[in-house]
């Protein structure tokens, strides 16, 4: 057993541990985390490692997954998505919706997103009291996703209930008590996940009877490689789709909303002077982390930091440890809006796997910010700020506001 644990959930719930990751970074960059219920994973958590095995596929492989939940070959094959493959078979995936997400096609939809925005900033404010998380850090990234996709905007409220289940189950809040054994085979093990599968099913059925301009429809007919995605494939590319969507760049809001809160002076320079706003907005993503680590398996025998990671181990790579090194990031705990450089990995950092989303999920929070901060010194906190329980997740579940 390492001598400083990092996989049990509570330690997250007041805040991020960043002491103990500190300590790890300077006395044990690899460590081994024994688990009750699987084999145990290694942890790296030094910047240079995280990039460095986010890169190296061949030698620590997404295919047996991409969370810490061990799982057999039958609940694999249904479950895995594009996060759980490598190249080649995760490129032909990966091809599909690529042209749906480069800078050109999201810049097409800025105005629109931004309307958008707009809207439900209003809403909010003129309830007078509200928690940022239900008015703004939820809608404002399934609205976009909703239009970005083709997924009717009916079904927004669904698509935010079955994320929070499916991303929460470390959290009493959330954690379906009474799964069934049905559940194994959807993504997290979750009812929710059940249920999001059948949505899927019934949105391909819908669009394959009349197809429609969007993202939906387009990868319903195409051919990846030459062969059509199958239904499978179909409903856990929605899935990713729909979770990757929303969570990271609903979490990064609300952090974004309470950073600034906490230091008003930031927020009065930011509305001084918007140009600020790019590289406050990295130092936002950067200092949220929405997703604390991710998993790979070694596919051999790797000797490293004195230790040797035998193929088969699991081997998680902690971004919210990385952004936070000090050889990379100067003052690192400190939130600098006009940090530059800023090479976060928050995305990950040239991997296979780095971030389909991550152009969108800037100029989320840029208009949001961009459209928030002239009124921001009207809000004030109106009560406790709660956050998740989860050694995966960085998220706040609520941030209760009133308008002054
Ligand atoms: C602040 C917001 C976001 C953060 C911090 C974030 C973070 C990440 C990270 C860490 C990864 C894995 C990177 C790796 O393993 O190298 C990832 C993958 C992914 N993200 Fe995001 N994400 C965000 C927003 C979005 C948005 C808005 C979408 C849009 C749909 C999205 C879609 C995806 C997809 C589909 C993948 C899997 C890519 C693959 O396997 O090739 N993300 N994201």
């Amino acid at each position: 057993m390492a001598l400083i644990d990092i996989a049990d959930p509570d330690l997250y719930v007041e805040s991020v541990p960043h002491e103990r990751f500190r300590w790890l970074r300077h006395e044990e960059p690899l460590s081994f985390h024994e688990e009750e219920d699987g084999a145990g994973f290694w942890a790296f958590v030094r910047y240079d490692d995280v990039v460095e095995v986010g890169r190296d596929w061949r030698r620590f492989s997404s295919v047996w997954g991409s969370s810490l939940e061990e799982l057999d070959e039958e609940q694999l094959a249904v479950r895995r998505s594009m996060l759980d493959l490598d190249p080649p078979a995760h490129t032909r995936l990966r091809r599909l919706v690529g042209p749906g997400f480069t800078p050109k096609v999201i810049k097409t939809y800025e105005t629109a997103f931004r309307l958008l925005t707009k809207e439900v900033l209003a809403k909010a404010f003129a309830r007078g009291e509200f928690d940022v998380v239900e008015e703004i850090s939820k809608p404002v990234p399934v609205l976009w996703l909703c239009r970005h996709l083709g997924v009717p905007e009916s079904a927004a409220q669904r698509l935010i209930d079955w994320t929070d289940r499916m991303l929460g189950q470390s959290d009493p809040d959330y954690a379906e008590l009474d799964r069934g054994p049905e559940a194994r085979y959807a993504p997290f093990g979750t009812i929710a996940g059940l249920e999001a599968y059948e949505y899927a099913a019934g949105l391909a059925a819908a669009r394959r009877d009349e197809p429609k301009p969007d993202i939906i429809t387009e990868l319903l007919f195409a051919e990846a490689g030459g062969d059509p995605l199958s239904d499978d494939e179909f409903k856990n590319f929605f899935t990713v789709l729909m979770i990757a969507g929303q969570e990271a760049s609903r979490h990064s809001i609300s952090q974004g909303v309470l950073a600034l809160l906490e230091r008003p002076e930031l927020a009065a320079r930011l509305v001084e002077d918007p140009s600020l706003i790019t590289t406050a907005t990295e130092e936002i993503i950067r200092w949220t982390t929405p997703i604390y680590q991710f998993r790979r398996t070694a596919t051999e025998e790797v000797a490293i930091h004195g230790k040797v990671i035998k193929a088969g181990d699991k081997v998680t790579i902690w971004y919210i440890s990385a952004n936070f090194d000090e050889t990379v990031f100067t003052d690192p705990l400190n939130f600098d809006i006009t940090r530059h450089p800023n090479e976060h990995v928050s995305f990950g950092k040239g991997g296979p796997h780095y971030c389909l989303g991550a152009g969108l999920a800037r100029l989320q929070v840029q208009v949001t910010f961009g459209e928030l901060l002239p009124d921001l010194h009207r809000l004030e906190l109106n009560g406790p700020v709660e956050r998740l329980r989860s050694n995966f997740i960085h998220g706040i579940k609520k941030l209760p506001v009133k308008v002054i």
